[in-house]
């Protein structure tokens, strides 16, 4: 079997100490490559004032993580800039924030560049190459530029946006030239590949040459809709553990005699976290006889701080917790706890477990892993409700979650008033299709399919026929 190796901005080794980063990304791939033993390639989390290359090495159950520091302009220009205020709010669909500023374009390029000149003397000729998500998506180009002849694939973790939005991008024709010089690239869904072969169809002048093959730059590109999972039966084995049992204890006991209703999130604007919170403001307002019955605890550890739209989403949801509570609070009762650490994965299990309620409602999600944690820590006897946003990925195969659209703040009130009264037979038979699926398409699962495609041979030789 060839040596796998993954590439990611965010490298998120398992160390079983709880303090991985969080986010989708980390959370999946130390997952997935727990039982491969691969290599883990990307940054440190740390900036130095110049660029070394200088690799830091560490072992990790079979997975060996390189990484390497990044300098104080690349991580302002690229991380900062270009991914997280050019792309990001782009592919979330709001233009309205997307910044676009040619120092950061140069520094998406030259970070790129970076890392392909770093993880190069690291490839052998048998390893095939993953690269995960929009940080990354220039890697392959400068790769082959450098010699590289492996199978490389590229995921998109986030959303792929309609062709009339990406071709808002300056420079988005050379973007998606990028992709093309990947041998796979996959998709969370289905909308968003038929968005990219839109694209390529129409503005890019590309043909399609078989179901799963584009061709255009002079290029042959398969492509596929993988949709990431969870690591269910690591996460259903957790929730049976003592600590997320005693969490769900503790939890239980400063609820007691009220519903508690969950959200946990990157402190992000593509969440809808403002419109979930006048949605429980709705609910409270509309519904007295469920004040003091119910409580909404909101976890949001704070994200990619150095990005102004960042600090102010922050500083709106600090001013709107109280806002609710200081309207509705009595003395011995806080209809909102909002809280922006971070927690063990188990903690988090036990805390999902004791809720009645998942309110999972991003404005738009490339697929969303909360969504499924919640399902997969339910107790089978009195499961929680799963309240989902219908633009979010996870929505295309969590169809028994009461789906709301997350800019409505009555849908959401509406959609938590039938969850906290549903019946216990109508929570278990949804909880149970959903579950099914949780376990179903997992993490694993996830891993195998998209590694299995891009090793796939036959489709190499097929490509180079066809080229
Ligand atoms: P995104 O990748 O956009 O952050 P996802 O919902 O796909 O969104 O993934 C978020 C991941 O981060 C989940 O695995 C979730 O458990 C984890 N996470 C979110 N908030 C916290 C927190 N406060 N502490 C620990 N893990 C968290
Ligand atoms: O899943 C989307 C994503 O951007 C991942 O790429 C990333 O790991 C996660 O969100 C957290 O963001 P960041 O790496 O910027 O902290």
């Amino acid at each position: 079997m060839s040596r796998l190796i993954v590439v990611s901005n965010r490298v998120n080794p398992p160390t079983g100490k709880g303090d991985e980063s969080v986010g989708g990304l980390a959370m999946a791939l130390s997952a997935a490559l727990r039982q491969y033993s691969g290599l883990w390639f990307g940054w440190s989390g740390r900036t130095v004032p110049a660029f070394t290359g200088e690799l830091s090495i560490e072992e990790f159950d079979g997975v060996t993580a390189a990484t390497v520091d990044l300098e104080e302009t690349d991580f302002n220009e690229y991380y900062n800039g270009y991914a997280n205020k050019t792309l990001w709010p782009l592919f979330h669909y709001r233009m309205d924030l997307t910044a676009y500023d040619r120092s950061y374009g140069e520094g998406y390029e030259r970070v790129n560049r970076r890392f392909a000149e770093t993880l190069r003397p690291l490839i052998a000729p048998d390893d095939l190459i993953w690269v995960h998500d929009y940080h990354l998506i220039p890697l392959a180009r400068e790769l082959r530029a450098l010699g590289v002849r492996n199978r490389i694939g590229f995921f998109l973790h986030v959303p792929w946006p309609a062709y009339q939005v990406i071709a808002t991008l300056p420079g988005h024709r050379q973007l998606v030239q990028a992709m093309f010089d990947y041998d796979l690239v996959g998709f969370q869904t289905h909308e968003y590949l038929q968005a990219f072969e839109e694209y390529v169809l129409t503005e890019a002048a590309g043909e399609r040459i078989a179901p799963d093959k584009l061709r255009a730059f002079g290029h042959t590109l398969s492509v596929g809709e993988f949709p990431i999972g969870i690591d269910a039966k690591d996460f259903a084995q957790m929730v049976r553990g003592p600590r997320a049992r005693r969490m769900r204890d503790i939890m239980t006991a400063s609820t007691v005699f009220k519903q508690m209703i969950i959200g946990v999130d990157r402190l992000d604007y593509s969440k809808g976290l403002e419109e979930r919170f006048l949605g429980f403001e709705r609910l409270l307002a509309d519904n007295p006889d469920l004040r003091r019955e119910v409580l909404m605890l909101q976890i949001a550890p704070v994200s990619r701080e150095g990005v102004d739209t960042y600090q102010e989403i922050r500083a709106r949801l600090d001013a709107l917790s109280g806002r609710i509570n200081g309207e509705f609070a009595d003395v011995d009762w806080n209809p909102v706890r909002y809280v922006n650490r971070n927690y063990r994965r188990d903690d988090l299990a036990g805390i999902y477990g004791a809720a009645s309620v998942g309110l999972v409602t991003p404005l738009r999600d490339g697929m969303n892993l909360v969504a499924k944690e919640f399902v997969a820590a339910q107790d089978p006897q009195d499961p929680g409700v799963l309240v989902l946003s219908r633009f979010a990925g996870a929505a295309t195969q969590l169809k028994e979650a009461l789906l709301v659209n997350p800019n409505s703040p009555e849908e959401i009130a509406d959609a938590l008033k039938r969850a906290l009264s549903m019946g216990l037979a109508e929570r278990i038979r949804r909880w149970r299709a959903l579950f099914e699926n949780v376990q179903g398409e997992d993490v694993e699962g996830w891993r195998d399919a998209f590694v299995t495609a891009l090793a796939d041979d036959d489709a190499q030789s097929k490509a180079a026929l066809a080229g």
